[in-house]
């Protein structure tokens, strides 16, 4: 069974204990309601350590990454579920699940404002003594940056409190969320976290579809028309490896199979697979990038594709 720990000053002491015992802590942070998709990332942190390893995986979710008009308040969780999740894996040590992890004034608690109104970002709730951001600042504006401005921002901070506090050698991302992965990977490198930081392949469905915590919120019938991302998404680097190098063509074709699928596409880009940066002839290692809607869910998903 994994421990469970609230505290933050509990779960530094509790790390700093494991690495004098010779133990490299290896760190999965998620915001709960876990799939197979965050069961990898235990995986990959105990295959990542070179020898006796402790993993802790933190649940939160983090206010400061949601806008007030997205979903913070109707985000779901599930904390039972996901304890049995991860003691099933036989291989979490701990588990970090704080009440809150933002220094806050007098104002409330940042999902519910006074008003009653929209669930708010900690800067709108009004009262917050938190006002230090950490900003990655050409990586977090393409892709998801731009229709989701302070999204990054919030990652990067909340995922530089959560290092500070548990302190691992080693941290695992997804790669379903690329962008937020490149970002951390900057971030460590230009404010020098001693920290390894793994990036881990997409798990899907059986029928394409990238696990996300939100597909709950698909209806059968949105489900079946997102498979459309991970289908042109499929076609696209076939095309690719088949000899087209047109990103153009190749971005319209994706946009018109969602479009078709009756999705509302966010974005289609092309990039170079670390500074993201959008390449129109594919000649070199080159990431896909999608986030389209399908009712009231975002959806994103990306294929990473080398050059033929
Ligand atoms: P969350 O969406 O819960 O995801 C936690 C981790 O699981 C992320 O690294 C994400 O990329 C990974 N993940 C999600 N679905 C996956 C899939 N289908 N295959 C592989 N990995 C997958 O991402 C966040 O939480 C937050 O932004 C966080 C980093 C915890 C900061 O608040």
């Amino acid at each position: 069974e994994p421990e469970v720990i609230r505290d933050k000053a509990a779960m530094r002491a509790w790390s700093r204990r494991r690495r004098a015992e010779g133990k490299t802590v290896a760190f999965v942070p998620t915001m709960g309601f876990l799939h197979d998709g965050h069961l990898s990332l235990v995986s990959a942190a105990v295959a990542a350590a070179a020898g006796p390893v402790s993993v802790v995986v933190s649940i939160y979710v983090n206010p400061s990454q949601f806008a007030p008009t997205e979903d913070l308040a109707t985000y779901p969780s599930d904390f039972a579920g996901d304890l049995r999740k991860l003691a099933a894996t036989g291989a979490v040590a701990a588990v970090f699940c704080p009440p809150d992890l933002y220094i806050r004034g007098s104002a409330g608690h940042p999902t519910a404002s006074a008003s009653g109104g929209a669930a708010s970002c900690l800067e709108e709730a009004g009262g917050h003594a938190h006002e230090t951001w950490i900003r990655v600042e050409q990586l977090e504006k393409g892709l998801c940056g731009s229709s989701r401005p302070v999204f990054f921002r919030g990652v990067a901070t909340v995922v530089a409190k959560l290092f500070n506090i548990v302190e691992p050698g080693i941290a695992v991302f997804g790669k379903k969320d690329y962008q937020q992965w490149r970002v951390i990977c900057r971030m460590v490198r230009d404010l020098d976290f001693a920290i390894e930081i793994i990036g881990s392949e997409i798990v899907r469905e059986a029928d394409g579809l990238a696990m996300s915590s939100r597909n709950i919120h698909l209806s059968c019938e949105e489900r079946e028309k997102a498979l459309s991302i991970s289908r042109s998404l499929v076609n696209a680097r076939t095309s690719v490896l088949n000899g087209n190098n047109h990103g153009q063509q190749i971005k319209d074709q994706i946009v018109q199979t969602l479009t078709e699928a009756g999705g509302q596409v966010d974005y289609v880009e092309i990039v170079e697979q670390e500074s993201l940066t959008p390449v129109e002839r594919i000649d070199r290692p080159a990431v896909i990038c999608v986030a389209a809607w399908f009712g009231k869910v975002r959806l994103i998903d990306n294929i990473e594709i080398q050059a033929p």
